[in-house]
């Protein structure tokens, strides 16, 4: 069964992922917390009820590890940053309905009623596991306590999540040669009795829902191979005070917290709820989206569809909490009888040069750091919203912000509003008074149809690209009739060009508003509008604008080569210590993702194809590898490149385990000349990469002998 098309008949809640209250903002954040906020303005504009919500992410290792840091208890320090985030977020126009926390008593509550509706429903069972101890510190080691190897994929991973590798969640236990973050001892396995969800139950029900669920390719396809196999329980308490706890019996887990992936989407729902208190249930029912036909149903009653009398859910996340969305979630909700998920966005990672942002190396451009640069916030709303896709991983750059503003904000939106609304002020003291022609108001219907389509599609891209066309449209239109050499000769015509891009400039208004919510707000006003341009529909893109108004004045200014200058420096030099530093440890605590390299500056001088091609390179299989005699670096090397088998001097006896390296995959550059090394001939070079020698290899099966290029 597949959704109504919106607007529909129920209320909508949009939700963005919540923010760890435990250190600052940065661009990465807002990405998440920006296309929302625009997709819920779109949503509204297309007469969609819709609530916006959110809260800080105040548990969990997350927030203990940094306050422990810090000195400062977690309650405290955690609440800092809430307060801190609250405030934030208005300043970038985020404009939550509610923006609440975990540690609240609305979300506590709700929590723990979400547990025990597990356990009535038989889904809790308890267990006894391995978790990571420190043995000198003699504690138990959750999640971020503790950091070691992925099972799964060999990348360093850190407690509770593979941040660094395939992105899997990670159970307590599964880590492996874990080691304390608190001592850098080795930690010991113990065991300990937890309590587990059992997500087998819902296996079925998952694949029926990333069948259903709307949304980003990624959050669909993903999860699909994580529950191939029979799904794992979810341990969903720690060893921890701080937390939410257990709802036991007495004398029942006692000592025990939920893990902070319990109650933080419950948060959504507890946002929601707030928000629904505040203005009445009248005006927005929460239990009307969250549970089915208003009620929790438990258990198997209710079929395995999505059930057309709920509201409609929509989260909006970063790629890296997929599986937490996409899996974990919707069973927990399930699991208490609620309603499912309509739609998860998972936007692609926001990087700075190649390289993930980090918030513990200090690589990142800050919120802070871009309102004191003294920049509107709708420029950057525009620049992160709209770079790429959604799905998408970008590069924030100062260069490509400058060039984006300056290009399509200036230049073109600005320059057609300030040029039609001036000459309309000064010729005729407003809009003229004339009839909007035929293929003006045709081109904005298709506009405000566009617009419904990316809404419908949740291509934040698109919708701010219709507001970008239709001044595009207006720029070519003005320049074509030129009115300014009608005015004399053709008074009548004069005032119907100018008619219709006054029409025009109403219409930018009222379809950029989701994305450039405060500009639109302020066009909205120097057309001599009244009210929010936030609170019309979109057919009043073709109402029309007041017969007066005032001198405009520019909406958007140039972003100067000086300012980008300075902030490029300023970043530059960040960097460059972020990356030194990710060299001397690259163990990294606080990486968000990814890693870094100390970059060798471009070769600048070209060659030529047929140069290229002179170097041939092939993939090759390394069949033996030997100690060198005499030489402590080198490795005597035989290579299978499908002709032959080669036989190489590499450099590579410190840097690679020699036991490890038959059967790797390789490139050799076959015709390299030959050479003698310790009396051993060298035939050909096995390529590398960095200091490390970090092998090249080929991620599909070209066969052995196939030629790189
Ligand atoms: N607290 C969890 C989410 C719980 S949701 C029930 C969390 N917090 S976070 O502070 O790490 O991230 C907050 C939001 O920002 C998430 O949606 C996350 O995916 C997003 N991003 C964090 N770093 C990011 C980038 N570098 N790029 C894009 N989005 C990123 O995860
Ligand atoms: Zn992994």
């Amino acid at each position: 069964m597949s959704h109504d098309e919106f607007p529909t008949e129920q209320p909508a809640v949009v939700t963005c992922g919540l923010p760890y209250a435990n250190g600052d903002l940065h661009v990465g954040h807002l990405r998440t917390y920006v296309d929302g906020d625009a997709l819920s303005r779109a949503l509204r504009r297309l007469g969609q009820q819709t609530a916006f919500v959110c809260g800080s992410d105040m548990h969990g290792t997350p927030v203990a590890v940094n306050a422990a840091e810090a000195g400062v208890e977690p309650r405290e320090f955690a609440m800092q940053y809430h307060e801190t985030y609250a405030e934030t977020f208005p300043q970038f126009n985020v404009e939550f309905d509610n923006y609440g926390h975990t540690d609240d008593e609305t979300n506590t509550e709700l929590t723990q009623e979400f547990v025990r509706s597990w356990v009535d429903n038989d889904h809790v069972h308890e267990k006894e596991i391995q978790v990571a101890w420190d043995t000198e510190e003699d504690q138990p080691l959750p999640d971020r306590f503790v950091e070691g190897t992925c099972p799964y994929c060999g990348e360093q991973a850190r407690g509770d999540e593979c941040d660094e590798g395939c992105q899997r969640h990670l159970e307590p236990g599964e880590i492996e040669d874990p080691v304390s973050t608190i001592t850098g001892n080795p930690a010991e396995y113990r065991t300990r009795e937890h309590k587990f969800l059992r997500l087998a139950d819902f296996q079925e029900y998952l694949q029926g829902f990333l069948d259903r669920v709307e949304g980003t390719d990624n959050a669909q396809n993903q999860p699909r191979e994580w529950i191939e196999g029979e799904l794992q329980d979810l341990c969903i308490t720690r060893d921890m005070d701080w937390g939410i706890d257990y709802p036991g019996e007495e004398g029942e887990a006692e000592d025990l917290v939920l893990y902070v992936w319990v109650d933080a989407p419950i948060e959504y729902v507890a946002s929601t709820k707030q928000y629904s208190e505040r203005v009445g249930t009248d005006e927005y029912d929460w239990e009307q989206v969250w549970k089915v036909d208003g009620e929790a149903q438990h258990g198997t009653q209710w079929d395995d569809e999505w059930s057309e009398d709920s509201g409609e859910i929509i989260h909006v996340i970063g790629r890296d909490i997929i599986q937490h969305h996409a899996v974990f979630w919707p069973a927990m909700l399930r699991g208490a009888g609620y309603n499912e998920p309509r739609t998860i966005l998972a936007t692609g990672f926001v990087g700075i040069d190649g390289n993930a942002l980090s918030t513990s190396r200090n690589r990142a451009v800050w919120a802070d750091e871009y309102l004191d640069a003294g920049f509107h916030p709708d420029l950057f709303r525009y620049y992160i919203a709209t770079g790429a896709g959604l799905e998408t991983d970008v590069d924030f750059s100062w260069d490509r912000f400058q060039e984006r503003v300056n290009g399509e904000l200036v230049g073109n939106v600005g320059n057609f509003i300030y040029r039609s609304l001036l000459f309309a002020e000064r010729n005729y003291d407003g809009t003229p008074d004339a009839d909007v022609s035929e293929d003006v108001r045709d081109r904005i219907d298709d506009a405000l149809d566009d617009f419904a389509a990316a809404v419908r599609d949740y291509d934040v891209r698109t919708l701010a690209d219709v507001a970008i066309d239709l001044s595009n449209y207006g720029n070519e239109y003005i320049q074509r009739n030129e009115p300014w050499n009608l005015v004399d000769d053709d008074p009548e015509r004069a005032e119907q060009v100018i008619r219709d891009c006054v029409q025009l400039t109403k219409a930018v208004a009222v379809v950029m508003q989701p994305v450039l919510p405060g500009k639109a707000e302020r066009l909205w006003g120097q057309l001599g509008e009244e009210g929010s341009v936030a609170d019309v529909s979109l057919d009043t893109a073709l109402e029309a604008p007041p017969s007066e108004f005032d001198d405009p004045d520019e909406l958007f200014e140039q972003v100067e080569d000086d300012h980008i200058e300075e902030l490029n420096a300023e970043l530059q030099a960040r960097i460059e210590e972020a990356n030194e530093d990710d060299e001397s440890d690259d163990a990294d605590e606080g990486d968000d993702g990814g890693a870094a390299a100390d970059l060798e500056p471009l070769v600048s001088e070209r060659i030529g194809f047929e140069d290229f091609e002179g170097v041939d390179m092939r993939v090759g299989e390394i069949v033996s590898a030997d100690p060198v005699d005499g030489a402590d670096k080198l490795l005597e090397l035989h290579v299978d490149i499908g002709h032959e088998v080669r036989q190489v001097v590499a450099g590579l006896a410190e840097l690679h385990d020699v036991d490890d390296l038959p059967g790797t995959r390789v490139i050799l550059l076959a015709n390299m000349e030959t050479a003698e090394l310790f009396g051993i001939e060298s035939n050909g070079m096995v390529l590398a990469a960095g200091d490390e020698a970090d092998l090249l290899t080929t991620h599909e099966d070209a066969p052995l002998g196939t030629r790189v290029q």
